[in-house]
């Protein structure tokens, strides 16, 4: 902190600036890739019904635990860390859950702008009008091109790496923050349109039911704790990304009649919550009614997405709009949520001296070259495989089911049961007692149980031997038998 008390880093312009850009980090691929193929893969409303239990009993609690930490550092996870634990008498050792934050974003930051850069080729293809009226053999050509090409795959994930640098590298306010007040309310925009388009469309009816008909035989212990992982990995926590947004947060906001107010972590943080968890199930809403118009199967697997949906767009009327539209919406969401993974290293570089251009080159370097790992693993690298997984399964697996939920217990257990409770209320400025009991039973005992159940079964799944179907947490690997056998060749993808 400077000395007036603000973050070296700057300080978001409003209260809704941190509700954009903490939506914008939440909301990514997570929500409109990952969400759908996983409700389609874990049958539907039962999968959905988990999940919201989730984000509300688990997810939520974290999330305010998380910024509440970050707005009391008031600097990068690392030495708002460092900060907290002086602050409470505890082990410096407690500034390990930022490092292992920012080192976990350093890893998610590789392989996410991968998949990034095939959302970029996507926008082309769609606009390109190459999709339109193509037969299903041929949108499988086209995603089998690009993975089969690891020249193209690396210019995405390039591509991608400089958008988020470049933004990055411009600091808080005029990176991001002027990054997100565009790019949240194109994405909403986006989103209403694409979601009356798919009033309008035939499946409405179908998608509907199969999103919120609950039926309870359809879950399997495996589902539930999908579900678990997927909340966690939606609402970006667990790795010091919303912490550092949280450093960057207003104390103190001036309501219209002139008179200052404490800004809220729980109602803030709840809005939050809410977007992320409402632009998944438009995202669902949006998907799955192509699909059952066009008479395809959500359980299609994470190539939902990439394959099922170009299908879909080049078989309706104006298709190749609506399918760029989805695309750059993808785009846009993925790309804020990037940003978000790389802030806590970048931060971390800036209080050690490095200016934030540099900062963000360096930490773009480093990320793209463990990246190029991951962009071949869908090509040339594809057989090299350890514990069944290529390297980019390797990675996303030990970041997001081990790295993330460690993270997150850490967070609950700190907020929990470490710090000194006075500091925590006033922080927090949450206006009912009531629902600060509730909050912190929740995070002292719910949460630390969910995840440690969470971790283990993971890693249990996760490390079976020999290459069984992948376990739905996993959410970037595209196992051949769910692409549907016949049109990917094995090994492919
Ligand atoms: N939540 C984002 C998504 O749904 C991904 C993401 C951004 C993330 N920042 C994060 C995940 C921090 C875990 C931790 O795509």
């Amino acid at each position: 902190m400077s000395k007036d008390n603000t973050p070296i880093h700057g300080i978001w312009t409003s209260r809704w600036v941190f509700i954009l850009a903490a939506a914008g980090s939440a909301i990514g691929l997570g929500n409109i890739w990952k969400f759908p193929y996983m409700t389609g893969a874990n049958g539907g409303g039962a999968f959905v019904m988990v999940y919201l239990v989730c984000i509300a009993c688990v997810g939520m609690p974290i999330m305010i635990a998380e910024v509440m930490l970050g707005r009391r550092g008031g600097m990068s996870p690392v030495n708002s860390m460092r900060k907290l634990a002086r602050e409470n008498g505890v082990s410096s050792r407690w500034t390990g859950v930022g490092a292992l934050g920012a080192l976990s974003g350093f890893l998610l930051l590789s392989f996410y702008t991968v998949i990034g850069g095939w959302t970029l080729f996507y926008v082309w293809e769609m606009a390109s009008g190459a999709l339109h009226q193509a037969s299903a053999s041929e949108v499988q050509g086209v995603f089998d091109g690009i993975m089969a090409n690891p020249w193209l795959v690396l210019a995405g994930h390039t591509m991608f790496m400089v958008m988020t640098m470049v933004v990055i590298g411009r600091g808080v306010v005029r990176g991001i923050e002027a990054s997100v007040r565009i790019l949240m309310p194109l994405l909403f925009l986006l989103l209403l349109v694409l979601f009356g388009y798919a009033l309008t469309s035939d499946g409405f009816g179908a998608a509907l039911r199969y999103l919120f008909a609950v039926d309870v035989s359809r879950l399997t212990g495996m589902s539930v704790l999908a579900a678990v992982g997927h909340a966690f990995f939606t609402l970006s926590i667990g790795l010091g990304a919303i912490m550092a947004y949280g450093a960057y947060m207003p104390r103190n906001t001036v309501d219209g009649k002139g008179v200052r107010k404490p800004v809220s972590i729980g109602s803030t943080v709840l809005t939050v919550g809410v977007l992320d968890t409402v632009v998944a199930l438009m995202a669902g809403m949006v998907i799955f009614p192509v699909v059952f118009a066009n008479g395809l199967a959500p359980s299609e697997g994470p190539g939902l997405l990439f394959v099922t949906l170009p299908l879909a767009f080049a078989e309706v009327p104006l298709g190749a709009l609506f399918g760029s539209l989805f695309f750059i919406l993808v785009v846009c969401a993925a790309w804020t949520s990037s940003i978000s993974i790389a802030e806590p290293p970048v931060a971390w570089l800036v209080e050690k001296g490095f200016s934030r251009p540099q900062a963000a080159v360096l930490v773009g370097l480093l990320a793209w070259t463990l990246g190029i790992g991951s962009a071949l693993s869908f090509n040339v690298l594809s057989d090299y495989t350890l514990f069944g997984k290529t390297f980019f399964g390797l990675v996303d697996f030990v970041t997001i089911n081990i790295m993330l939920p460690v993270g997150g217990l850490l967070i609950a257990i700190f907020a929990g049961w470490v710090m000194k409770e006075t500091h925590v209320r006033k922080e927090l400025a949450m206006k009912r007692f009531g629902v600060y009991l509730v909050w912190r039973a929740v995070l002292r005992v719910v949460v630390p149980l969910a995840l440690g159940t969470v971790f283990v079964f993971s890693l249990w799944q996760g490390l079976k031997p020999a290459a069984a179907p992948e376990s739905p947490t996993v959410p970037v690997e595209v196992p051949a038998a769910d692409q549907g056998a016949e049109s990917v060749p094995p090994g492919k993808l």
